[in-house]
């Protein structure tokens, strides 16, 4: 698996080009998600959740939150505790601001971490979420595996992330938004030189349905299951520990 990074030139790690782009678009990254999804993504977390609802899950972790849409979104299923953690101290701080407005603070905590080396005991959850984040880590096994050790036996893994549409016209069209029009846009709104440039060329070099149910099988996971999502343009994946 070839691992791209914003800025393929630099000798940082990947990790650390990482958390310094999202720091530096966290301000605009809400807005752009809308914009350039066109409101697609708010859906695509509605479907994460409801794959956890029959399982009642007290205790979630949301790995690689962001400015937390996801662990929002989990307060349906009524837990106990959400713990948002995210490498990205500036997402998280906006996140903490969306979730002090919603008045959620007692039940949604933000962390900052690193989903490869997690700050929990083993079998501390009942379901982990990651929604758009395993594309961007440095080591995709060792952030599953790290994931694996901190659920509780038969907890379940929901994972969102961006596929390849394979569907004639669509995959045509997608494919010219994607690489001409998103990341022109995407980088000028956000005044990044990379992070939109970085996106689709992540999404391209990242395994996707039977590759990464492997990677999930690998890392200590079973009965998977991946829906593709909106023709394809996203894949939604539940695993079980
Ligand atoms: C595209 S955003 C997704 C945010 C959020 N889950 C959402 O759905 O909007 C990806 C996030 O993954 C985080 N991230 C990347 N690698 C990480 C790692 N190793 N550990 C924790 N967070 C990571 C980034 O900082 C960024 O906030």
């Amino acid at each position: 698996m070839k691992i791209v990074k914003p800025d393929q030139s630099s000798e940082a790690s990947k990790k650390q080009q990482v958390e310094a782009m999202f720091d530096s678009i966290a301000e605009k990254y809400d807005f752009l998600n809308r914009f350039l999804s066109m409101g697609i993504d708010k859906g695509w977390r509605k479907k994460a959740i409801n794959e956890l609802k029959a399982s009642e899950p007290k205790y979630i972790l949301d790995v690689a939150t962001g400015t937390g849409d996801l662990a929002l979104e989990a307060i349906r299923l009524n837990p106990d505790k959400i713990v948002g953690l995210d490498l990205s101290e500036q997402m998280l701080v906006k996140g903490r601001e969306k979730i002090t407005a919603a008045n959620l603070g007692s039940k949604i905590e933000m962390v900052k971490g690193d989903s490869e080396n997690l700050p929990f005991d083993n079998d501390s959850f009942d379901a982990v979420t990651v929604a758009f984040g395993v594309r961007n880590f440095e080591n995709l096994d060792a952030g599953l595996k790290e994931i694996n050790r901190v659920m509780k036996t038969s907890a379940k893994l929901v994972v969102l992330e961006f596929s390849k549409p394979k569907v004639f016209p669509y995959k045509q069209l997608y494919n010219f938004y994607f690489t001409y029009i998103l990341p022109v846009w995407g980088n000028l709104l956000s005044k990044s030189s990379n992070a939109y440039t970085y996106l689709p060329e992540s999404v391209k070099h990242f395994p996707e349905g039977e590759e990464f149910a492997s990677h999930l099988r690998l890392c200590g996971f079973k009965n998977i299951i991946a829906k593709p999502l909106t023709l394809g343009t996203c894949t939604l994946y539940v695993a079980e520990k």
